[in-house]
């Protein structure tokens, strides 16, 4: 049995009707075009499918249609556009830090959401921020090194 959920997704107020068990990854993907947000593990092992829910990281492949109901959701494509780049998505592409890409988007929402509380981030925190993430091609280093220059940029510092 279906129903009608009323939620927030990158700014705009969207309507979907599903079963209110379904995990959020495949409104986004299925019914809102979203593919953005990567499915891997389905067990909240792997962080691709990380969004922002009120602002704070959560796995949609498990979280349900009933518990997003009226919050505000964030995807990777609500943090920039080609044409227009946020700071993290810039410093990800300065330090190429992308190699498949694959778990890429859902670091960019963790590390987005670590930034937005903790400007100005040791190596360790940001290093304790994406632990929820796997790379599997084991660009773990350039992520890294792309979070702290993504921070200095959000100051308004030269990351060089
Ligand atoms: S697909 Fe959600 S954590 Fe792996
Ligand atoms: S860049 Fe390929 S999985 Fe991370």
């Amino acid at each position: 049995m279906t129903q009608m959920f009323e939620m927030t997704v990158n700014g705009s107020i969207e309507q979907v009707e599903a079963r209110a068990s379904l995990p959020l990854i495949y409104v986004l993907r299925n019914e809102l075009g979203l593919t953005g947000t990567r499915y891997g593990c389905g067990l909240e092992q792997c962080g691709c499918c990380m969004v922002l829910i009120d602002g704070d990281p959560a796995y949609a492949c498990t979280r349900s249609m009933e518990s997003i109901a009226g919050r505000a959701v964030l995807t990777v494509e609500g943090l920039g556009t080609a044409a227009d780049l946020h700071p993290l998505q810039q410093a990800f592409l300065d330090e190429q830090a992308g190699q498949c890409g694959y778990c890429l988007s859902g670091i960019l929402i963790s590390a987005k959401a670590l930034l937005d509380r903790k400007p100005n981030p040791t190596r360790a925190e940001i290093t304790e921020a994406l632990d929820g993430h796997l790379c599997r091609c084991g660009a773990h280093t350039r992520i890294i090194k792309a979070v702290g220059r993504a921070a200095a940029l959000l100051r308004g510092e030269d990351p060089a």
